[in-house]
């Protein structure tokens, strides 16, 4: 959880913040005056500042300042009131995340401090180059293929040089995690990160959001807001999910590649800026310009820096090292011993396609690690928790969190008519015997005494099932 400082006169405001934000699970610091906020920033970076504008003594607006000299990535929620909105405007411009004018609901401003602390996060965690102290701590790319070498070898060359990078590569494969590596290897690497989400954001927001708008520029624009690349400014602006940007947007990309300036929705001036572009996608950009929906010309400039990020079935030799990383990660996380993984585990898991890659891989062993009873992960725990898509096999458990009626829904509407009865029944069949198992211990007479079925009934369900259940002699 995080440590959030709090900035206002107002002993009551503090006092409610506090009390909602330790609620959340964050630390919370406070101080009643600009100069006390700057005071304790300097002692210690807080994840997140919320502050006020108007405080006697050093206001709102250049406390941030003056903070922003201690830490060049200082994240800043700014609370307003009616009059001082052009100031809380200004600190946006300098950086700050956002602004809420007081007085303000609950809900809004706890989903303004989860975003803003989850950008920051983005900033601040560090991405290491292969297996290193930092993948102990935080988090890695993994692997020491050649492929993923031959990726370090592209990070360590376009980092440093200032120039658009477009990452490609499927979902899952790590795309935003080397973005982060780019960016943190770069000259830019002690000013702001920001991140967009081209398809996250409805298309009609997007371009408000990347280049802010003008009081008035369209009905409910009551003040200026500055956009993020504004924000971001001598920054790196992540582009994510470039290839879904819509067209009108694209155009105002280019422009910004080639005049490096933007212009606000309904502004006069082009207002220059400062900011490293790198892009990513999964999309096929070529078929995207040969069908008219991606500009030939950004496309061009996109392209100059690639990075080509392989799928994971193209470098199954690392398989066996991401496995140990992630378990070593997640049981770390949830403060669990790390089960391991038998060697049949991690030849499944090596053998597996993995359409959804790393990702997959990683959600996988995740939840392999949720079920673990303590002794080493199976083959057979690796093929439930990768819910039966591994050797054909119907998993036990539903995907995670799902309900058993949810599943049979999803399963009904995915395999309609493919013996989708049966496929269920057997389903269900494992679930019940795999816990009736669970619940002797492995012991087989006692679990066909309590399912009310022979000895051999029992056995031969097993055997049907594939459920192995390891050397019990019972
Ligand atoms: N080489 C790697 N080493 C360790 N972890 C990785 C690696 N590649 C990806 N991951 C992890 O896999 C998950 C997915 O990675 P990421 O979000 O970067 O993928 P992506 O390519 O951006 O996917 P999408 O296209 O779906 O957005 C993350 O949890 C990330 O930390
Ligand atoms: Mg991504």
């Amino acid at each position: 959880m995080a440590e959030i400082l709090i900035v206002d006169d107002d002993l009551h405001l503090r006092q409610s913040f506090e009390k909602l934000l330790a609620g959340e699970g964050h630390t919370v610091r406070a101080a009643a005056s600009g100069e006390a906020g700057l005071r304790m920033v300097e002692e210690r970076s807080p994840d997140l500042v919320v502050m006020d504008v108007r405080m006697p003594g050093m206001d709102g607006l250049t406390a941030f300042q003056a903070m922003r000299k201690v830490d060049p990535k200082l994240q800043a929620i700014i609370m307003t009131a009616f009059g001082t909105t052009e100031t809380a405007i200004e600190a946006t411009k300098m950086g700050a995340f956002d602004y809420v004018l007081k007085p303000f609901d609950i809900p809004d401003i706890l989903d303004l401090i989860r975003r803003a602390l989850e950008a920051g996060a983005l900033m601040r965690g560090r991405v290491g180059l292969g297996p290193s102290v930092e993948a102990e701590r935080g988090e890695a790319l993994v692997g020491t293929g050649k492929a993923m070498n031959e990726v370090y070898k592209a990070i360590g060359r376009a980092a440093p040089t200032d120039a658009l990078v477009l990452i490609r590569g499927e979902s899952g494969t790590g795309k935003e995690l080397v973005a982060r590596a780019v960016y943190q290897h770069s000259l830019r690497a002690d000013r702001p990160f920001l991140v967009i989400n081209c398809v996250a954001i409805p298309e009609t927001l997007l371009e408000s959001e990347l280049f802010g708008y003008e009081k008035g520029a369209f009905t409910g624009a009551s003040a200026r807001r500055v956009g993020k690349i504004e924000q971001a400014n001598r920054g790196t602006v992540f582009l994510d999910e470039i290839g879904d940007m819509p067209l009108v947007i694209q155009a105002k990309i280019l422009r910004l590649l080639q005049e490096k300036k933007i212009e606000r929705l309904g502004g006069r001036e082009p207002i220059p800026v400062d900011v490293r572009i790198i892009a990513a996608t999964n999309r096929d950009l070529e078929a995207a310009v040969s069908e008219g929906r991606f500009r030939e010309d950004l496309y061009y400039r996109l392209k100059v820096v690639t990075l080509n990020l392989p799928p994971l079935r193209e470098r199954r030799e690392d398989i066996p090292l991401l496995a140990d990383y992630f378990l070593a990660r997640f049981s770390r996380d949830m403060d669990m011993p790390n089960p391991g993984l038998t060697p049949e585990a991690v030849e499944a898991l090596a053998s597996h396609p993995w359409p959804g890659n790393v990702r997959e891989l990683g959600n996988t062993l995740h939840k392999a690690l949720i079920f673990s009873r303590g002794a080493p992960l199976t083959r057979e725990d690796v093929f439930t928790a990768v819910g039966g898509s591994c050797a054909g096999t119907a998993s036990a458990e539903s995907e995670g969190g799902e309900t058993l009626a949810s599943f049979v829904r999803r399963t009904l509407t995915e395999k309609a008519g493919e013996n989708a009865f049966d496929q269920l029944m057997d389903h269900v069949g494992r679930l019940v015997i795999r816990e009736a198992l669970e619940i002797t211990g492995g012991n087989r007479t006692r679990a066909a005494r309590l399912l009310g079925l022979s000895r051999p009934t029992l056995l031969a369900r097993i055997e049907k099932y594939g459920l192995r259940i390891g050397a019990q002699v019972s």
